[in-house]
């Protein structure tokens, strides 16, 4: 078990947490996961090898493992991925992989290796040209006819105890409609489904302070053609 906190370097779009995952309880620093993402998961189908990307420690891992056939969970962050592992269910397990690697760089997987990706809770904390290079793997590891399932916060406040706003360093803060309207241009040549939806305030405790986060989000489903 890796206890060693991953530092962030935002200038490097590193947005670590730059926690020891081992000593954060069983329960995802990000909580038990929004009523939708939860609603859409269990509803839509999920078969074949799926990969979960910047998964963190977990929080909607095993709704994807209960369905697909075998899922790879990354982050860049191993110890993270570690406390993923650790809370997977014995009778998961074989059907998990990890796999530490930086999500703004080449993925290290094959063309179409994939039936399905899932990614939550993250892009929105890149610039758009990183963000059409993310996209961009996504789109080449993802076989044709495969699918994705991506949310997109927007609106991001984040409190600190004292009243002030916490914003982590070069991100972009995107607004709603902005944001809709640039992943429908990134997306023109999938099948999309745009529901939009909202995190009430709730409480976030990580490197050694506690913020109050509340943010819009954008829930994308969507088919390669
Ligand atoms: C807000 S958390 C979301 C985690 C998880 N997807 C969820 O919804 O609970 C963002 C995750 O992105 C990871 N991350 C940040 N920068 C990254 C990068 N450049 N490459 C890969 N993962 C990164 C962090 O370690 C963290 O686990």
């Amino acid at each position: 078990m890796t206890t060693k906190p991953r530092k962030p370097d935002e200038e490097s779009y590193i947005y670590t947490e730059g926690v020891d995952y081992s000593q954060t309880g069983k329960t995802s620093i990000w909580g038990v996961g929004d009523k939708d993402t939860l609603e859409l998961l269990n509803k839509i189908e999920i078969s074949g090898k799926w990969l979960n990307l910047a998964a963190g420690d977990g929080r909607y891992n095993l709704n994807l493992l209960e369905k697909a056939g075998s899922v790879v969970a990354s982050d860049i962050d191993e110890s993270a991925l570690d406390k993923l592992r650790q809370n997977t269910p014995e009778e998961l397990r074989a059907k998990l992989k990890t796999e530490v690697f930086d999500i703004t760089k080449q993925f290290p997987f094959d063309d179409e290796s994939f039936d399905g990706v899932f990614c939550t809770g993250t892009l929105h904390l890149f610039p758009t040209e990183i963000l059409r290079q993310i996209l961009s793997e996504i789109d080449r590891v993802l076989r044709s006819k495969g699918k994705l399932i991506i949310d997109f916060a927007t609106d991001i406040k984040r409190i600190l105890p004292d009243g002030k706003l916490y914003v982590r360093k070069s991100e972009p803060q995107y607004k709603a409609e902005e944001a809709a309207k640039f992943l429908r241009e990134l997306f023109h040549n999938y099948q999309i489904q745009i529901r939009e939806s909202e995190v009430p305030e709730e409480e976030i405790e990580t490197r050694g302070f506690v913020y109050r986060f509340c943010c819009k989000f954008i829930l994308l489903t969507a088919n390669k053609k």
